[in-house]
This record gives structure tokens, C-alpha cells and sequence, in this order.
């Protein structure tokens, strides 16, 4: 007969490889909640259009998407974003602002096969609700790098590119580009590392169709842009290119006060200003970053940014909010590179060693006390001599084995030997803690 196979892009998660990705999502959750981020959940299936009109080309094109037995237009999440605006717009009256929640779960995106992307993988998402200024953003800046120095991680393994939306949009608006081409125009932009420069200049002159702004010349002024790194000559280039404009020195301020509080934060070393990051997704409106390892293959590890108009696109009082999204293949690849993968550890600390067959009740009885109190304990199932079940307790990884035989019921105790150390003590079974003094 044939044999099945996962789907392309789909993982399947055999104990030690869940092991390895419980240890990942624990960290990052522990990371959330030390700063004060609470937990919350979005539907795995959405109504299609959610995503269709609010996330933006590139991930409508990569959607399962079906129509399901009642006849609904329906897609597998491919982002929590659009889902976690529409939570937050429905309750907005009676939730406690600012919103500080996370979220992880798995998404799904048709994309093309390559390293580091699947069509399933998890995301662990970060946002703030109901608070426009930068100090959101230096908080979810921060976040994003704590939740990767959680795992030993610094500076010699990746940066946080930040770019800004904003400017751009002023600069593109002084260059001439109205807001029915913005988008199309900012999502060229987002290209520029991607794609040939012919394919570039391709787009660029399909985005400007009819406005009668130059693509060539747009284009040197945006290669420009995207290679300069200091806060200070992006506003020399911009205040040249928008002369007069007042939004740009009022934006470059922001730019400052922003670094300022990273500092505080103290995760500015790992920040490096750059235009270059614009976003694919459609709903971003402000700053915008993008964390990059920079050993091996240099890939993305998480990406976000500000996106104020997406709670009020959606139909609920206008709402900002800032945030971002990080994927667990990129971030567990790296840390397989530097190694420093590591595991949960699930296996049982006792292992109850069975003196002979007749007394499996009394040894169940010492099982169930220990789980009562929290130790995990392992048994064997089946009849089994005494070396048999302390080569199993070493196979599942017990660091006690517990056993319970004749003679030690008979003196009213249980014997214990430490498997690390093969120290041996005994234990009274009637102890009313016996998990402490097994566990010593
Ligand atoms: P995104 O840039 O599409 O943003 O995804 C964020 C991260 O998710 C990526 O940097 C990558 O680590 C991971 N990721 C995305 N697609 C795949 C894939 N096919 N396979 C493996 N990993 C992948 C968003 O999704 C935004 N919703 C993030 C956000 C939250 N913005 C504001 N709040």
C-alpha cells in the first residue's frame, strides 16, 4: 500500500523535536509576560476577506484558502494581525488600555519552498493597542530583542534594521506620488533587495503609470536613502530633497527621542538605521523594523512595525498600535548554527522500580502519592526483572529510581538510589512528604 507523507512545508513534531520548540515558545512566553503582555488566541480559519483586504498582495497570493460546506469564503490564518485588530476593535470600550497582549499559534502561507520558510509554521506575535507614541514602539522594540537574548543571543548574531514609513511617504508625496500610487510605490521599494534592478525599474514604472513622475530618477534618490545609516544625514538628505517641509525635522526628532529611549532600554547597540525596511504588508504606517541574523544565511528572524489605521479599516473606532511577529523556523535554525539549541526537559524524575509482581498495588499506591505532588514518575507496564527496569529508568531519563520490594515494605519504607550519583538511602512510606525526601 502507499504510504502517506506530510504535505509540503509541514512539519510533523516527534517528541524531541516537540521538546525543542516547547523550550522556544516558554521562553518567549515568560519573556511576553515579564513585560507585562498578556496572553490571547485568534480562530486558526477567518472569513477570506479579512486577510484579502487588509493584509496585502504578496500574502493574498500565498492564502489556503477553501470555501467550506456552508458555503463561506474561508482562510487558514496566514498572520494573528487583522485577527487581533478586529478582537481588540470589538471590545475597545471595555478593555484596559493600553493593550499589551501576545499570541502563539501556528500560521499558514502557500509559499514557494525555500530555506527557512514553510507553509506551517509558528509565529509569536507582540502588540500594543491604544498607544500612539514612540514609547510603544521603544517597548515593543525591546521586547523583540529580549526575546532573543533570552536564548544567549547578542549582537554578533543579529541587528534590528529600523525604517520608517513616514518618511517615506513625505519624501514620495514631495516627489510627486499621490496616495492612490503610495502603496504600490512603497511595496517596490520593499523589493529593492530582492529583485534585479531591471525588475526593479519594471515595477517602478508599472506603480508610477500615468502620475508622470520619473521612475529613473526616483530610483537614485531611493538607492540613495536605503544606504544611509546615521540619523543625522537622513534628515541632511531628506530636508535637501523636501525643502521647507516641516514634518521632516519634526520626524527626525522622533528618530532621536526614539534611539534616546532605546538606550534606556538599553538594546540601542543592536538598532541600525535603515530605509531599506519598508514592509511587505499592507496595513504599516510608521516605524517598521525587521530583525536579521547576521551569521550563515543572514535571514529574517521577526519583522513588525507601527500600523495605526488597520482597528479603524476594519470598521471599530480608529485604534494605533505597534507591533511584531516572529517565527520560529528562522530562530531555531540560528540557534541550531550557534549552538544554542536547547530542550525542554519532560522526563520523568522518579522511576518506580516493581520488587516483584504481587506488589504492583503497594507500588502503584507510592506512584500515585508522588504525582499527587507534582514529581512525574514513570513505571513499568509490564513484569519485569530488576535490571530490565533500571536499564528503563535510565532510557526515560529518571534521576531517581524508587523501589519498592519486600523486604523494605516489610521495615515500613522504600528504597531510593540517586541514578547520577548511585547514592542509596531509604525513605518511610507513610512520610506524609514523600516527594521531598525522595527528591533530595
Ligand atoms: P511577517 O514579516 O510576515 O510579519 O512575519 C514575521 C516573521 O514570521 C518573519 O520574520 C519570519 O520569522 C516568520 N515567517 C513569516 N512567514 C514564514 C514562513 N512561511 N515560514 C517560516 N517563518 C515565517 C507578520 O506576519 C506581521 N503580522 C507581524 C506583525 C505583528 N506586525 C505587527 N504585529
Amino acid at each position: 500500500m502507499a504510504q502517506f507523507r506530510t504535505l509540503p512545508g509541514f512539519r510533523e513534531f516527534y517528541p524531541e523535536e516537540f521538546a525543542r520548540k516547547s523550550r522556544l515558545l516558554a521562553a518567549w512566553r515568560a519573556v511576553a509576560r515579564s513585560y507585562g503582555f498578556c496572553e490571547f488566541e485568534p480562530p486558526v480559519l477567518e472569513q477570506l476577506e479579512l486577510f484579502t483586504e487588509k493584509s496585502g498582495e504578496e500574502i493574498k497570493s500565498q492564502l489556503f484558502e477553501f470555501v467550506d460546506k456552508g458555503d463561506r469564503a474561508v482562510a487558514m490564518r496566514p498572520e494573528m494581525t487583522p485577527s487581533l485588530a478586529r478582537m481588540v476593535g470589538a471590545r475597545a470600550g471595555a478593555i484596559r488600555r493600553p493593550v499589551k497582549w501576545f499570541a502563539i499559534g501556528e500560521n499558514y502561507r502557500y509559499e514557494r519552498q525555500q530555506k527557512g520558510r514553510l507553509r506551517a509554521f509558528y509565529q509569536y506575535n507582540a502588540d500594543i493597542l491604544g498607544e500612539s507614541s514612540i514609547n510603544a514602539d521603544a517597548e515593543i522594540i525591546s521586547l523583540l530583542v529580549d526575546s532573543l537574548r533570552v536564548f544567549g543571543l547578542d549582537q554578533s548574531h543579529f541587528r534590528v534594521r529600523l525604517g520608517d514609513r513616514t518618511l517615506w511617504v513625505l519624501f514620495l508625496q514631495s516627489m510627486g506620488v499621490d496616495d492612490a500610487r503610495m502603496v504600490g510605490v512603497l511595496s517596490v521599494i520593499d523589493k529593492l533587495e530582492k529583485v534585479s534592478r531591471e525588475a526593479l525599474r519594471e515595477m517602478m514604472d508599472a506603480a508610477l503609470a500615468g502620475s508622470g513622475v520619473s521612475a529613473a530618477g526616483l530610483i537614485a534618490d531611493i538607492e540613495t536613502l536605503v544606504q544611509i545609516r546615521s540619523i543625522e544625514t537622513l534628515g541632511q538628505f531628506l530636508e535637501q530633497k523636501c525643502p521647507g517641509n516641516p514634518d521632516i525635522p519634526s520626524r527626525i526628532k522622533d528618530w532621536n527621542a526614539l534611539i534616546d529611549l532605546l538606550g534606556g532600554l538599553g538594546v540601542d547597540k543592536f538598532i541600525s538605521v535603515d530605509m531599506g525596511i519598508v514592509r511587505g504588508l499592507a496595513y504599516y504606517t510608521g516605524f517598521v523594523f525587521e530583525a536579521f541574523q547576521i551569521v550563515g544565511s543572514g535571514r529574517a528572524l521577526a519583522g513588525g512595525g507601527r500600523y495605526d489605521n488597520l482597528v479603524g479599516k476594519l470598521g471599530y473606532q480608529p485604534m494605533p498600535a505597534v507591533g511584531f511577529g516572529m517565527g520560529d523556523v528562522t530562530v531555531s535554525d540560528l540557534l541550531e548554527l550557534v549552538g544554542k539549541l536547547q530542550s525542554d526537559d519532560f522526563s520523568p524524575q522518579v522511576y518506580v522500580v516493581i520488587g516483584s509482581e504481587n506488589l504492583r498495588k503497594e507500588a502503584l499506591d507510592v506512584v500515585r502519592r508522588l504525582r499527587a505532588q507534582g514529581v512525574r514518575v514513570d513505571y513499568p507496564l509490564k513484569a519485569a526483572g530488576f535490571g530490565k527496569q533500571f536499564k528503563q529508568a535510565d532510557a526515560v531519563g529518571a534521576t531517581y529510581a524508587v523501589i519498592v520490594g519486600l523486604d523494605e515494605l516489610n521495615a515500613g519504607a522504600v528504597k531510593v538510589k540517586n541514578l547520577r550519583t548511585a547514592h542509596e538511602y531509604t525513605v518511610p512510606i507513610s512520610s506524609s512528604d514523600l516527594a521531598s525526601e525522595i527528591l533530595k
